[in-house]
């Protein structure tokens, strides 16, 4: 079915075109990549998986209740409005929301596939182009996942957030070729990814499950090669230089964090946009959700050398300076573990279910 006929609100014009400013470059040296980056673009290629094959597909999905989502953690709850809504209305609630989280992760995986694309246009170094090809076919196979997902267990999608595509055309109008790495590997991906994380580790519904662990096994390795690449390159940079890019992460986390609240849905359920934020502001769910989502950009920033005055500044005001300190390899590694027992478990599974039917047919042909 047409993605256009599942949009909850117009989308505007089926195509965005962002014009691009800087050069496509060839390096003529094939042979002298660093190991470090190498080595991630052989676990690259060597870490590839189906998502029409891994996923269980045939898991069923209640679209009215696609997370398991406590009531608590809507925006409305406690409000008036909550007050005069029948379960049918706060089951109509948790799909729009859902559709409209995992719509802009389905954007986002689209944007990280043009921007892992653009890197290996722009970056200087082979082995960066090298490993970022593999990065544009796992982004290719998010956005195939999560386009399923909304298509076919939640039966609609939103639009791309506007917050979301003025970060994304900025990042990608840039000339400099460390801006798609900073815009989307740190920024946006940072910001999806401890998304998912909340999502996975709280969700009692197993294909969601499932498909963020899977999809955050992959993302381990987006994020250290940012963290490799830029750490590289940022040691070279002027001090005027780094203060540019901190301004452009300073600018992109408010804007993160105060404009993609996904109000457009309640303006859905006919809710003023004012009003809609301020339910949004007010929610102490939200408000805790608002600051874990820094949980991964944050120690990134502080490790790529982006740790300057005024950046630590705007983390004191938004109540995450201490998120820098936590470790990031310690989550990665907690990704590929969680992504890894999962899949143990359902082999498990599989495996007591394939013994007790081989038991039963041995039982009944005994007893014939
Ligand atoms: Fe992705
Ligand atoms: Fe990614």
């Amino acid at each position: 079915m047409p993605t256009y006929d599942l949009y909850a609100m117009d989308p505007g014009d089926p195509l965005w075109q962002v014009p691009a400013n800087g050069a496509a470059r060839f390096s003529w040296e094939y042979d002298e990549g660093r190991d470090r980056l190498l080595a991630l673009y052989q676990k690259g290629k060597d870490k590839q998986w189906d998502g029409q094959r891994r996923i269980d597909w045939d898991l069923e999905v209640d679209p009215y209740d696609p997370l398991g989502t406590p009531d608590e953690s809507l925006s409305l709850y406690g409000t008036r409005h909550w007050a005069a809504m029948t379960d049918r209305d706060k089951g109509e609630l948790r799909k729009h929301y859902t559709s409209w989280q995992f719509s802009q992760f389905l954007h986002g995986e689209q944007g990280a596939m043009v921007c892992a694309a653009r890197i290996v246009e722009s970056v200087p170094d082979l082995d960066a182009k090298f490993y970022s090809a593999t990065q544009t076919m796992d982004e290719a196979r998010h956005a195939e996942i999560y386009t399923r997902f909304l298509h076919d267990k939640i039966g609609m999608v939103y639009p791309v957030d506007d917050n979301l595509r003025s970060l994304l055309g900025d990042t990608l109008r840039d000339s400099r070729w460390d801006m798609p790495y900073l815009g989307m590997q740190v920024l946006i991906e940072g910001l999806a990814l401890a998304a998912f994380g909340m999502i996975r580790d709280t969700t009692d519904k197993p294909l969601p499950k499932q498909i963020l662990a899977y999809v955050m096994q992959d993302e381990a390795r987006h994020v250290a090669f940012g963290r490799m690449a830029l750490r590289d390159y940022y040691k070279q940079l002027t001090d005027a230089e780094l203060r540019e890019r901190e301004e452009f992460v300073i600018e992109g986390c408010y804007l993160m964090r105060d404009r993609l609240r996904g109000v457009e849905v309640l303006e859905n359920f006919g809710i003023p946009r004012a009003e809609a934020e301020e339910y949004s502001e007010q929610s102490e769910f939200l408000a805790l959700f608002r600051k874990l989502l820094f949980s991964r950009i944050v120690p990134c920033v502080k490790d790529i050398g982006l740790w300057g005055k005024r950046l630590q500044q705007a983390y004191v005001d938004m109540g995450v300076l201490e998120m820098g300190d936590s470790s990031l390899d310690l989550l990665m590694a907690q990704d590929e573990e969680v992504a890894e027992k999962l899949d143990a478990e359902r082999f498990a599974a599989e495996e007591r279910a394939r013994v007790a039917e081989v038991e039963q047919a041995v039982a009944e042909g005994g007893a014939a």
